[in-house]
């Protein structure tokens, strides 16, 4: 706190540590106080914090920080698959590997880091990847945090070589909120979802606003480019604002699937909520050569700023 904009060192707001794996995790800071920590495990964000130094993302106290599955919380990211289809792994594998830190910064747009600090990952199919899923690919992955707080994932996906491919793609992300049954979400209202709880079977969506007091499992299709979540007792709004990313995905688990959890506690359903930006219904399909991108960007507003502002 109490630098200028001016005198801010970006490169210095960098930190790579090793986690008690032996696995880096990079944390990045802003001139404000707010930060974010990715874990080179999966590319997974696992912790991304305001100015105030409060959390906003959820992590569950039963988390298992071991590779090669991918922590229960944060934002793991699910590619090449979402879901259990096939002969992949549950939400794909890429969740689950060591990503590199990509020190190649012209493959990266050149006016995306004014102002921010930012890492930048690499993941490239391993021989044992090419046996379950036989494409060549390079996914590039900048976690970025603007002065403003703002949390900014840009996904790349490049088929190398070879044949078509095509892929699924979520950001799972596990917001923190303070009591489930105070939560709703806004821009998802009138859409059609596919429901995981019936059969993947199409319905259309009739409240005004989502809000819960079961299992949530669903896929909402085509839906607008900013989605909020109002957290009513914190007063605050998370707003998602996403590109490339046609559905939301919005889950959260309830009292019975939580004790099937073996990394998740009991009653820690209240207290979190999934809203993934994702691209799940029709598949992305990449010839030799072309480029894929999906971005999320995540910001936190008080609640009064709500709705009018945010052109939903
Ligand atoms: C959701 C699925 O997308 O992800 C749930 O609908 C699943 O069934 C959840 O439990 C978390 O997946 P995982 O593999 O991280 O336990």
């Amino acid at each position: 706190m109490g630098h200028s904009a001016a005198d801010w060192d970006y490169r210095a707001a960098i930190e790579i540590t090793k986690d008690w794996n032996g696995v880096e995790q990079v944390l990045l800071q802003n001139q404000q106080g707010a930060s974010a920590r990715v874990s080179l495990h999966g590319g997974q964000v696992t912790s991304w914090r305001n100015k105030h130094g409060e959390e906003l993302l959820f992590t569950s106290s039963k988390a298992i920080f071991k590779p090669p599955k991918a922590m229960r919380g944060g934002i793991p990211i699910c590619f090449p698959q979402f879901g259990n289809c096939g002969s992949l792994e549950q939400h794909g594998f890429a969740r689950n590997k060591v990503w590199a830190i990509d020190d190649n910064p012209q493959l990266h747009p050149p006016n995306d880091s004014h102002g921010k600090s930012f890492i930048d990952l690499l993941l490239k199919p391993s021989e044992d990847d090419l046996k379950c899923w036989p494409h060549s690919f390079e996914f590039r992955l900048r976690v970025s945090l603007a002065t403003s707080g703002y949390l900014t994932m840009t996904s790349r996906v490049r088929n190398v070589n070879g044949k078509p491919f095509s892929f699924s793609f979520a950001y799972h992300t596990y917001f923190l909120v303070s009591d489930i049954s105070e939560v709703r979400i806004e821009g998802l209202e009138t859409l059609d979802y596919l429901d995981n709880l019936c059969e993947r079977k199409r319905f259309t969506e009739q409240g005004d606003a989502i809000t819960f007091e079961s299992e949530v499992s669903r896929l909402y299709l085509s839906s607008p480019n900013v989605i909020a979540v109002l957290d009513h007792e914190k007063k605050r709004t998370y707003v998602i604002r996403k590109e490339g990313l046609p559905d939301v995905f919005v889950w959260n688990p309830w009292e019975k699937k939580s004790k099937s959890m073996v990394d998740f506690g009991d009653e820690e359903y209240k207290h979190m909520l999934c809203v993934d930006g994702a691209a799940i219904e029709k598949p992305i399909t990449l010839k030799p050569g072309e480029e894929w991108t999906g971005r999320l960007q995540l910001s936190v507003v008080p609640s009064s700023f709500c709705s009018e502002h945010l052109d939903l």
